[in-house]
């Protein structure tokens, strides 16, 4: 009897232990302290001893009892303690959250390539000036030199914009970044601090053009400006130059097309021969105008032609941004779809 008590006494604190959960917990209890356990069997036993034995026992099974019981509590507690919050840093809070499980958003890619064009542009001293989208044929046309009868001015080729009054001369939304040139001569002029003059001006532009995989009402430019004593031709191709190499490495080139814009005399088109993708052998590629300024439009913005000359160019960002990233459609670029969005 007396090795069985031992026996109930070290196997209950053994397996009392072992129970790591409130359904083992009581499952112990019910084995050990339950009205079947093993305390009751003994008990029955005990019961059916001589009387001169169960002095003895007797004590020694209370203390088995006692021994088990606050073991039991005091293993109930420490379970249920473990449980609450205060009892330890059962968070880990150094594992990712649910949160940054969510995609993290990103510049658009032609936001990046305007930044990275402008940021070439910064290094060789140019300033980033800004115009208005919505315009008017003032800035748009007339003083860019491009006169009424210019098939450039057809109401079919721009969006115009009837005035609230439906009196005053109608609004446009610009069809090129050119506008900014006008702007910025007639506030250096008016505000006294130029020329010298020296800016470009990333922004976008509007023309009335079905959309297909190369043309789209919406697009941007990038426009750039110098005004200065003795500018030639030569200081054009030379910034052209170095902001190519800049931007598409040392071995990049490029090569002026006789051409023809109404603001600039002589105008030419410009091509880069550029390796667009990495990898890619370079060629030439399309980008857009330049020239030099025609003093026809210096005498608008009230600058002496006599003073000053300058060189202009303007070309677009889509064409940049898709041929290095192997965009095959312009409409990508601005549906905002994130599947095609997170691969670039
Ligand atoms: N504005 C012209 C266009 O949209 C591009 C251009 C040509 C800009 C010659 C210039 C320039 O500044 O000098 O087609």
């Amino acid at each position: 009897m007396l090795d069985t008590l031992e026996d109930i006494r070290l196997r209950g604190l053994a397996q009392l232990e072992e129970a790591a959960d409130p359904a083992a917990l009581e499952s112990w209890r019910l084995a050990y302290l339950g009205p079947k356990g093993r305390l009751k069997a003994a008990l029955a036993e005990f019961q059916a001893l001589p009387k001169d034995q169960k002095a003895q026992l007797g004590q020694q099974m209370n203390q088995v009892r006692t021994t088990l019981e606050t073991a039991f509590n005091a293993r109930k507690l420490a379970l249920s303690a473990a449980g609450t919050p205060d009892a330890g840093p059962r968070i880990d809070v150094t594992e990712p959250g649910l949160l940054s499980a969510q995609a993290l958003g990103r510049t658009h890619i032609i936001s990046r390539v305007r930044d990275e064009l402008v940021d070439v542009f910064a290094r060789l001293g140019f300033s980033v000036a800004e115009g208005p989208e919505l315009e008017d044929d003032e800035h748009n046309f007339v003083k860019l030199n491009i006169p009424p009868s210019h098939p450039a001015r057809d109401p079919i080729d721009n969006f115009y914009v009837d005035p609230p009054d439906r009196v005053s001369a109608p609004r446009m939304l610009r069809s090129q970044t050119s506008t900014v040139q006008i702007r910025v001569m007639e506030d250096a002029v008016a505000q006294g601090w130029g020329p010298p003059i020296r800016i470009i001006s990333p922004g976008r532009v509007y023309r009335p053009d079905t959309v297909d995989a190369t043309h789209s009402f919406m697009f941007h430019q990038l426009e750039g400006l110098a005004i200065d004593r003795d500018i030639t031709l030569a200081d054009l191709k030379t910034t052209l130059l170095q902001f190519a190499r800049a931007y598409f490495g040392p071995d990049a080139e490029i090569r002026l097309r006789p051409s023809f814009f109404p603001f600039t005399e002589p105008s030419a088109e410009l091509d880069m021969k550029i390796a667009l993708k990495p990898g890619e052998p370079p060629r030439w590629i399309e980008l857009g105008g330049c020239g030099m300024v025609d003093p026809a439009v210096l005498e608008a913005c009230g600058i002496d032609p006599e003073q000053w000359t300058g060189f202009a160019f303007g070309f677009g960002i889509e064409r940049i941004a898709m041929g290095r990233y192997g965009i095959p459609d312009i409409r990508l670029l601005f549906e905002n779809d994130i599947r095609f969005l997170n691969q670039i």
